[in-house]
């Protein structure tokens, strides 16, 4: 039947997709989301139709990472670096959360997902933080995937930040110096309360950490692919994953 189809049409039937198994997702998957400027300038497009094109690929993968299971997906939005680029790309990342959150917050309402963000709210233009602020409000008690977003993180920053906390426990005399261990640090992290990343994933071809998550990946797989944001895939996403799932985590064990 299939094949008469194919005769008749002339085509080859898309290969399915690899699914990952089922038994093995990853709980915490983080990814950097590099290469929207790139993609936009390899077909004559202006940086900022990468950045609208991302978004796409944003929903995308959310949708995907919630098919799969994933508990947690972080996704890098905004670093505190990127105030340094140009005032109109920035003024332009700093709507696409609106805009995102405007056609989208219904349907991530509609499939459970908790909205959260992981990053510094100071700099924040008050239409950004306030449309960010209110889908995590509207999607507080939602119990399915955790979207949490980076934005104007930087790791730095936050490591800074837990230091000074622990040295002000210090100082009243709540913390002994000789009790401080791990708990204390990843405590006082924005991603408090959240498991670390299980899976790093860059596109773009960059193999760097970009101030991302340098406390929290000390034992994460890292997958990298050359490929721009805005063209990546489900298949992508599933090919990350189920390489992951080859892997052999040791944490310095056996
Ligand atoms: C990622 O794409 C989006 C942000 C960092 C906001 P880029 O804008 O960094 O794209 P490239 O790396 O310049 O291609
Ligand atoms: C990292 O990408 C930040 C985000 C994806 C939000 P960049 O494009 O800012 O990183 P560098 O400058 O290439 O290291
Ligand atoms: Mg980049």
């Amino acid at each position: 039947m299939f094949q008469r189809l194919r005769a008749l049409f002339g085509k080859a039937p898309a290969t399915p997709l690899q699914t990952p198994d089922t038994d093995n997702i990853p709980q915490h998957i983080a990814i950097i989301m590099d290469g929207n400027g790139r993609w936009a300038k390899s077909r004559g497009l202006p940086r900022m139709a990468g950045h609208h094109s991302g978004m796409k690929a944003v929903k995308r993968i959310t949708m995907a990472a919630d098919r799969l299971g994933v508990k947690y997906l972080t996704l890098y939005a905004f670093s505190t670096e990127n105030w340094k680029r140009p005032k109109a790309e920035v003024e332009f990342l700093m709507k696409l959360p609106q805009e995102f959150l405007a056609i989208e917050l219904n349907e991530l309402i509609e499939k459970n997902v908790q909205v959260r963000m992981m990053g510094y709210k100071e700099a924040l233009p008050s239409h950004t933080l306030d449309a960010v602020e209110e889908a995590v409000r509207q999607t507080a008690n939602n119990t399915g995937l955790v979207l949490n977003f980076a934005l104007n993180y930087g790791s730095r920053k936050e490591m800074i930040e837990a230091v000074r906390q622990i040295g002000e426990a210090v100082q009243t005399g709540a913390l002994n110096p000789q009790d401080i261990d791990e708990s204390h640090m990843a405590g006082r992290l924005l991603s408090a309360g959240m498991p670390d990343p299980d899976l790093l994933i860059r596109t773009s071809g960059e193999l760097r950490l970009s101030n991302f998550m340098l406390w929290q990946l000390a034992y994460s797989e890292m997958w990298f692919t050359d490929v721009y944001w805005p063209e990546f895939t489900d298949e992508h996403f599933y090919n990350a994953v189920r390489e992951y799932q080859r892997r052999a985590r040791r944490y310095g064990g056996v």
